[in-house]
């Protein structure tokens, strides 16, 4: 499989996390666990979504994946004429110089990108297609920043797919504060609970419905919206389009 590594600007302290995180040992068992999911249904589903977003473009299509670890979901892409991984983490970096099916991927050019989704300057519309598996919401936040920076390099056209970890999810543990701050905002009309809305999704380390609407709107319109549940978290699942 042809890659490219290059090397980005200094990393902020999510990827400097994320680095450290995700070392050599972590990336090697991240990677073993990649053959093994493919006997789970939520990943297969979580695969087939992939796809199928490739399917709405009827043209050959330049993807970015964000935080791409060990390049678990390149294999579910279609239409692919070629695709950029960007990942804080040297070491699952390495892992995806031979992704799970890497035969697939053969005759599709690859750049890998060892960088901070937060910082890296990718020249505009640069992509059909960037999406994000397990990676906002969840280990960095999906804020305006973000969507401002993706709607930058999106083709217009182009798409932006990706999955959250609902603030809902049994893995977030449920205080007395974030009961009585989740009826509030459940009861109360929503101009009237935009903070408490945000300390709830904690600036974006959780995304609901609410959440991306409001983060989305005027940039991208949504096509798709949806929960789906993991082994792990409840999730929120987008598909989100650019004017063309
Ligand atoms: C749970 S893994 C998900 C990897 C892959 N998307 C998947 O679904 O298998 C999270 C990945 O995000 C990367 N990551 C976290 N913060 C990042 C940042 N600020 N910039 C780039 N990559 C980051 C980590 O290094 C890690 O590879």
């Amino acid at each position: 499989m042809p890659t490219d590594m290059a090397a980005d600007s200094p990393n902020g302290r999510w990827a400097d996390r994320a680095a450290s995180l995700y070392d050599a040992d972590y990336a090697r068992r991240y990677r073993s666990r990649d053959d093994e999911l493919q006997a789970v249904q939520s990943h297969r589903d979580l695969l087939e979504w992939l796809g199928k977003v490739c399917d709405r473009f009827d043209r050959p299509i330049a993807a970015l994946d964000l935080g791409c670890g060990t390049g678990r979901y390149f294999w579910g892409l279609r239409h692919l004429g070629a695709l950029t991984g960007l990942d804080a983490s040297p070491a699952m970096l390495d892992e995806a110089r031979q992704p799970i099916h890497a035969e697939r991927l053969a005759a599709v050019p690859i750049t890998l990108v060892q960088g901070d989704l937060m910082r890296h300057a990718f020249p505009p519309e640069s992509f059909d297609l960037v999406y994000s598996i397990g990676v906002l919401a969840e280990h960095v936040p999906l804020d305006a920043a973000l969507a401002g920076r993706v709607h930058a390099w999106l083709r217009p056209g182009g798409r932006f797919a990706f999955t959250t970890v609902h603030p809902r999810s049994p893995s977030v543990p449920v205080t007395l504060a974030r009961r009585v701050a989740t009826a509030a905002v459940d009861r109360l009309p929503p101009v009237l609970t935009p903070a408490l809305h945000r300390r709830l999704v904690v600036g974006g380390l959780y995304a609901d419905e609410r959440w991306i609407r409001t983060l989305l709107a005027g940039r991208l319109a949504i096509e798709s919206l949806e929960r789906f549940r993991s082994d792990v978290h409840l999730h929120g699942r987008c598909v989100a389009v650019k004017a063309s």
